[in-house]
């Protein structure tokens, strides 16, 4: 029996099995006016074609809270119910395909306002539908980008508001599942790494200090979000840095309060958030840490970065390191990926039936 094509049951969702695809930003919304941040057919066709191709569960790329969070211009948001209703669309093609669909809420904190990464992905101000970014300290991320706002206690917990908003309308566009976007140096991550967050007030210094907003917005998603639906969380579990920066064992603890408050899958990468910094990718080089969570906590853990080859996720499943793969780059590559994995596993992905002659 195949460990990749077990089902796994999170809260009343059932996932039919452990090929998931992680967020990836598309960068093909309107940056302006009353389709702001609405999703089209770029993404009916995207997401659609790694629902047919038997994906059990994708989680919907970094879609913004508001239009301030945003990575670039052309990012997807969850801010208004135009958005909202536009999502239905994606969401119940996907259900009809037997994938859940889950969505990641993110705000971009000091790394928000850049070009599509194909048009270099600098940072682009207000002649290019850009904005001032926000984050915990008025500290920029490399000498390339602006240096962001300060947010004041207020505005911190309008964030929080903006979050439960989201997870609200996310609710309305039919998903099962959210994601909370902590990771990559976005606005989250900001908050938790001293590296990025050089506050003096409740939200800087400690390690309860640095967890604060993130475990504020997990609590006020969790308020909003129903219980029988999942909460997950996307962590950088390292920052790289030898020194002052979020570490691995800080990720240990931290899945422990998470899960105290309601998140029910750690879904672990790495980095984002320090320039400059040498990170040794190869296969499968974040799982050590998706394994580290899981072996120290009671929490599900996904595992992420460079999962490519059906062995390679098989044994990963099979050895007890995480309880689903997340494929990126992989799943751009071949939307059908799962099904092939299927055939050569004996395991079970679902194949529509127009596809039937092709099994
Ligand atoms: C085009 C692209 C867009 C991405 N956008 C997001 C995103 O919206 N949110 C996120 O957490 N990670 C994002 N990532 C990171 C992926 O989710 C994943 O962690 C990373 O690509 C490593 O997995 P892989 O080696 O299987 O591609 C993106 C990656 C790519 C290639």
């Amino acid at each position: 029996m195949s460990a990749l094509f077990q089902p796994l049951k999170l809260r009343d969702v059932t996932i039919a099995h452990r090929v998931w695809m992680p967020p990836m930003c598309q960068y093909s919304a309107e940056p302006v006016g009353p389709s702001a941040g609405v999703p089209g057919d770029w993404h009916f066709a995207h997401y659609g074609a790694r629902a047919t191709g038997g994906t059990a569960l994708i989680v919907v790329e970094a879609t913004a809270v508001s239009p301030e969070g945003r990575i670039s211009p052309q990012d997807l948001g969850l801010w208004n119910d135009t958005q909202a209703e536009a999502f239905r669309r994606i969401t119940g093609f996907l259900r009809a395909h037997g994938t859940v669909p889950a969505v990641q809420l993110a705000h971009a904190g000091r790394k928000a306002s850049t070009d599509r990464p194909w048009k270099g992905g600098a940072p682009v101000g207000t002649d290019a539908h850009g904005w001032q970014p926000l984050a915990p300290s008025a500290l920029p991320f490399d000498e390339r980008h602006p240096v962001p706002t300060e947010l004041t206690a207020g505005q911190i917990q309008e964030t929080v508001g903006q979050f439960a908003d989201a997870a609200r309308r996310a609710l309305a566009a039919g998903f099962e599942i959210v994601e909370i976007h902590g990771a990559h140096g976005y606005l989250i991550h900001e908050f938790l790494s001293p590296h990025s967050n050089h506050r003096t007030d409740g939200y800087g210094g400690s390690y309860e200090n640095r967890t604060r907003f993130a475990l504020e917005v997990v609590d006020a998603v969790r308020e909003v979000w129903p219980e029988d639906k999942p909460l997950f969380f996307r962590v950088s579990a390292t920052d790289w840095l030898d020194e002052g920066g979020w570490t691995p064992d800080e990720t240990v603890r931290f899945a422990r309060d998470l899960q105290a408050h309601g998140v029910d899958l750690l879904d672990v990468s790495t980095g984002g958030n320090a320039a400059g910094v040498r990170i040794p990718t190869g296969p499968g080089y974040q799982v050590p840490f998706a394994a580290r969570v899981k072996a120290e906590t009671s929490l599900p853990v996904a595992a992420v970065g460079l999962i490519t080859d059906v062995e390679q996720a098989e044994k990963i499943l099979a050895n007890g390191e995480a309880d689903a793969v997340l494929l990126g780059r992989e799943l751009l590559r071949d939307p059908s990926w799962a099904q092939r994995a299927a055939r050569e596993l004996d395991g079970g992905a679902r194949v529509p039936d127009q596809y039937g002659w092709a099994v």
